[in-house]
């Protein structure tokens, strides 16, 4: 399952990749917001994350205005490794070196086709693990 998650600023472009996924047989989870009307991204991201540290879902896709605001709340989580990518190198690279269980984007940056294959691109990516996984191990040790 899929968590997604967006402030007003990320809803119209959440939407289309709520679609998109769906098109493709995934199983999403959509934690709000629900509409445009205004509301704080720390909360949207606090829910999509505990439903990754809590096992219900296995990844998250978060978008705000810029992906910014979002991001730096859900990196504040333990067990979050949350990528902020608006291009789809980084998108792919970030599931193979960091394993990255979260990616956001920004809603007012980036369009909707360029979104749709940087989902594609980390969903399709495998983590590598290895001298990877060592550095994550180092990242998640800087959490206590
Ligand atoms: C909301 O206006 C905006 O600040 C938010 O969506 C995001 O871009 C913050 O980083």
């Amino acid at each position: 399952m899929i968590a997604i998650g967006s402030d007003h600023g990320g809803f119209e472009l959440k939407t289309h990749i709520i679609n998109h996924l769906k098109e493709k047989g995934l199983e999403i989870k959509d934690f709000g917001c629900y509409d445009e009307n205004s509301v704080d991204y720390p909360d949207i991201a606090q829910a999509v994350a505990a439903s990754i540290t809590g096992g219900e879902c296995e990844n998250g896709i978060l978008i705000c205005g810029t992906g910014i605001g979002i991001s730096i709340a859900a990196n504040k989580i333990n067990g979050i490794r949350a990528a902020h990518c608006h291009d789809v190198y980084s998108a792919e690279m970030t599931k193979r070196h960091n394993n990255a269980n979260i990616i956001c984007m920004g809603g007012r940056v980036v369009g909707r086709e360029l979104a749709f294959m940087i989902v594609d691109a980390w969903l399709g990516a495998e983590f590598e693990g290895g001298r990877h996984q060592n550095r994550i191990d180092k990242i998640h040790a800087l959490e206590s």
